[in-house]
């Protein structure tokens, strides 16, 4: 027991003392975290009507000239952007009653596909949970998953996420650690990206390996037209074919190297997958698989960043992977040690795991 000098000489901490005090500050966390989801669905409006970018485009503005400038309603961006002044994301002159984004928040708020844009989080969290959360109720009683098209925006919030890692890391980081890939690329070699989603991962590929082919498959029809509408965009469809295709039936075809972008935690069955990948590896060739970067046991996985990959899984990871009985391995189902024995059991004969300069993700190399 310790003295309590708030309280005079003779009072004495007590174990009820201590426990108000856990409470309360514990209870200052949760007043805390609470504040951070309003900034969140907060930030996801200010990325969608563009208010970041067009202060950060056309400077501070009052309320009414911000609105004016954005073709919106003056009380709910007034209202906006006071809630995020309040939140330490915009600054507030008060004698001219503008707003500003402070140019350090510029690249974080406003710069998409940037390397430290964050935005497109936001976006994130608010499209797939607001539009699912009822269902994820009921899903939580009855167990089931839901198709992918339960998430109509989920795409275009998946692409946000990842293309600043193609954009940025895979080309840059990420494979040169590995002669032996680029290698196969420049010698006009070929590139297999299972799961494409919407193609980004290729379209960067196919504009730095010139003489390389490439196939993206995905089992999402509407990805798949996505992504051969961007590749004739980025003039690289004459290198780039995608194709629908559900990789835990086959891989069609033979390649050099093949790849998965965050596909194996939330497919529906990811030993078939391992095994189509194996089957359509030439002899020598090599498996890219980036996956979350989890440890093997989850009572090491704590932390906000666990925290944020957890909530993923719920609102999306999780439910499409318990679709259909799938395995439901969710965001961060699939560690080192669960890869290695699925990948022992699909044929694969050396599983790598190498750490990159990412905070979610970790690169796997697979030999057949
Ligand atoms: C989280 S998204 C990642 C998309 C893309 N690789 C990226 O990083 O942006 C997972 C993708 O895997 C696809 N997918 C899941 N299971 C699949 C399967 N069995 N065959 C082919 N694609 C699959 C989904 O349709 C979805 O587009």
């Amino acid at each position: 027991m310790t003295t309590d000098t708030t309280a005079g000489p003779d009072r004495q901490t007590t174990a009820a003392d201590l426990e108000a005090a856990a409470v309360e500050t514990f209870a200052g966390k949760v007043l805390g975290d609470v504040a951070g989801a309003h900034i969140v669905f907060m930030g996801a409006i200010g990325d969608r009507l563009g208010l970041f970018r067009d202060l950060a485009e056309r400077g501070p503005a009052t309320s009414a000239e911000l609105a004016a400038r954005t073709h919106l309603s003056e009380r709910y961006v007034r209202e906006w952007a006071l809630g995020m002044t309040a939140g330490g994301y915009l600054d507030r002159d008060r004698a001219s009653g503008t707003f500003s984004l402070p140019a350090h928040h510029v690249p974080v708020l406003a710069e998409e596909a940037g390397p430290t844009f964050l935005a497109n989080a936001f976006y994130d969290y608010a499209t797939n949970f607001g539009a699912q959360y009822q269902a994820l109720l009921e899903q939580f009683a009855t167990g089931r998953g839901a198709h992918q098209d339960a998430f109509p925006e989920a795409q275009e919030a998946i692409e946000r996420f990842t293309a600043p890692w193609f954009l940025h890391s895979l080309v840059q980081q990420w494979l040169p650690e590995h002669p032996e890939i680029e290698s196969a690329l420049r010698s006009g070699g070929s590139l297999c990206d299972v799961g494409c989603g919407q193609g980004q991962a290729l379209i960067t590929l196919a504009r730095t390996f010139e003489e390389a082919t490439f196939v993206g498959y995905d089992v999402y029809p509407p990805a798949i037209e996505e992504a051969r509408r961007k590749a004739a965009e980025a003039g690289v469809a004459d290198r780039v074919r995608f194709e629908v295709a559900d990789a835990a039936q086959a891989v069609p075809g033979r390649f050099d190297v093949v790849t998965v972008f965050d596909v194996l935690h939330d497919s529906h069955d990811p030993g078939a997958i391992l095994r189509s990948i194996h089957d359509a590896l030439v002899p020598g060739g090599r498996f890219v698989a980036v996956d979350i970067n989890v440890p093997d046991d989850p009572a090491d996985n704590v932390g906000p960043v666990a925290a944020l990959i957890y909530g993923a899984s719920l609102q999306y990871c999780l439910q499409v992977s318990l679709h259909d009985d799938g395995a439901g391995l969710g965001t961060a189902g699939l560690s080192y040690e669960l890869l290695t024995k699925l990948a022992t059991d699909a044929g694969f004969t050396d599983v790598r795991r190498f750490e990159i300069d990412d905070p979610i993700n970790t690169l796997y190399v697979l030999t057949p």
